[in-house]
């Protein structure tokens, strides 16, 4: 497991563009497999969690073309065209793999087994589990289908109205892949602006998912109902994966911190049930602006130029926290810079994440000198402090690595990060593109 060396100085400027968006690129593998005819994807992520989907899919009797570094087609075989996989699916650390692979499986006529990491071994499974047995699936998991491994024998299943505990996309889109095969619509009830990137691409295929939104005029609304009816088929995708929003974020939140730079991050996804941080830095002084904007395959896409900016703290709660709900690491190490108090809550969710990240981000952020408390929903941050570097631990949480280490870029002294190979499951090149608008990292 290696580590990273940090120290403070130049500023950064440049422009540079970040990979494709992860929650995007699991869902054009899973479609393109069930899809009626040959999908195009470019701009995908190859990072762990998404190679896990990929490699999940060829368990499943996908074939795939590549096209080029980030491209490829692949071979969808319809609805009802996977073959029953020999093996154990190794969904690796990756939530969004299992969660939504096992929405599908609960679908077809054969045993599947899904298994993962120690780390996923340790989140919910049974936000997914509940449900999918109500529609019909048979599913045995560790502690009553609470935790992985789990075992799926799908079949014919029955639509059902279902209102969600947690505003999970996973969950959600778990749930609409189980609805592709059931018989009857699946109507869902989503207690917050869950990212619908599975919903804008069954569109784009055919499916007739559609939004009762209440009219409020509001383009997220707080709360979501959606129902689905199974479609015949789901035509092929001709997909191009736009930037990650959450990886920009972290250069991003680099910029606004480290004092003189200016830093443009190119093609970012800006689905606005996505880019909660944005409101959130706009709101507490930070200085960015948006250009170029336009539609690439139906998500917003735009380039985002930040500069050196002084913050201000503020308070997070509800729906906001729901459309950052990957970003909180980042925000704290941004509230220890920033003036006055930041309170997040409403954020319980953080604790079943690749780590508990209420724990997790406040041990680590206050070895670097931040005053941070946990709170049961989230945390408070009092600023600004001035931070020491000083050795610390990313638990394997990719999210975490990339927070602290952007956090050294700014702290007095040399800062380690140790255990930040887990980087690569989200933002291969992370490192390099710091390094590129001129941060010292080792
Ligand atoms: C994701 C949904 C979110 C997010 C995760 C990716 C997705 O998880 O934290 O990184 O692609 O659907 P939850 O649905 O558990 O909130």
């Amino acid at each position: 497991m290696s580590a990273l060396t940090v120290r403070p100085g130049a500023s950064l400027r440049g422009q540079v563009g970040v990979p494709g968006d992860k929650s995007i690129s699991h869902r054009a593998l899973l479609l393109g497999a069930i899809a009626g005819g040959v999908s195009r994807v470019e701009g995908f992520l190859p990072a762990a969690d998404c190679l896990a989907s990929l490699h999940a899919i060829q368990g499943l009797g996908i074939q795939l073309e590549p096209a080029g570094p980030t491209s490829f087609q692949i071979i969808g075989r319809g609805l009802r065209g996977l073959r029953e996989p020999e093996d154990v699916l190794n969904c690796r650390r990756s939530g969004t793999t299992l969660r939504l692979l096992a929405g599908i499986l609960a679908g077809q006529p054969f045993t599947s087994v899904l298994n993962g990491e120690d780390q996923l071994r340790r989140r919910p499974m049974r936000r997914i589990v509940e449900p999918l047995r109500q529609m019909g699936a048979t599913i045995l998991g560790r502690d009553g289908g609470r935790l992985p491994p789990l075992v799926i024998r799908g079949g014919a299943l029955a639509g059902i109205d279902y209102s969600l505990p947690v505003a999970s996309a996973q969950v959600k889109s778990a749930l609409l892949l189980a609805g592709l095969y059931a018989e009857g619509p699946t109507t869902l009830h989503v207690p917050g602006p869950a990212r619908d990137h599975t919903e804008r691409l069954l569109g784009a295929m055919g499916c007739d998912v559609r939004y009762q939104i209440p009219g409020t005029g509001d383009p997220v609304p707080d709360t979501q109902s959606l129902e689905l009816h199974p479609p015949a088929r789901l035509a092929p995708l001709d997909l191009t994966i736009p930037g990650d929003f959450s990886s920009a974020a972290f250069l991003a939140v680099a910029a606004a911190l480290v004092p003189g730079s200016e830093v443009t991050v190119t093609g970012v996804g800006l689905n606005p049930t996505r880019s909660g941080l944005l409101d959130v830095l706009r709101a507490v002084g930070a200085r960015l602006s948006l250009t170029g904007q336009h539609l690439a395959s139906g998500e917003p896409v735009a380039d985002l130029t930040i500069t050196t900016s002084q913050l201000r703290g503020t308070e997070i709660g509800g729906p906001t926290v729901v459309r950052m709900i990957d970003e909180f690491p980042m925000l704290a190490v941004a509230a220890t810079q920033a003036e006055g108090q930041t309170v997040v809550r409403d954020a319980a969710e953080l604790r079943v994440k690749e780590t508990n990240r209420i724990a997790t981000t406040v041990q680590q952020l206050r070895r670097l000198g931040a005053e941070i408390e946990a709170q049961a929903d989230g945390f408070v941050v009092h600023g600004p402090t001035p931070l020491r570097g000083a050795r610390v631990h990313s638990h394997g949480d990719h999210r975490l690595a990339m927070a602290l280490a952007v956090a050294g870029l700014i702290a007095q002294g040399e800062t380690v990060v140790d255990d930040v190979d887990c980087i690569a499951d989200s933002f291969p090149g992370f490192v390099e593109s710091l390094i590129r608008l001129g941060a010292d990292l080792q």
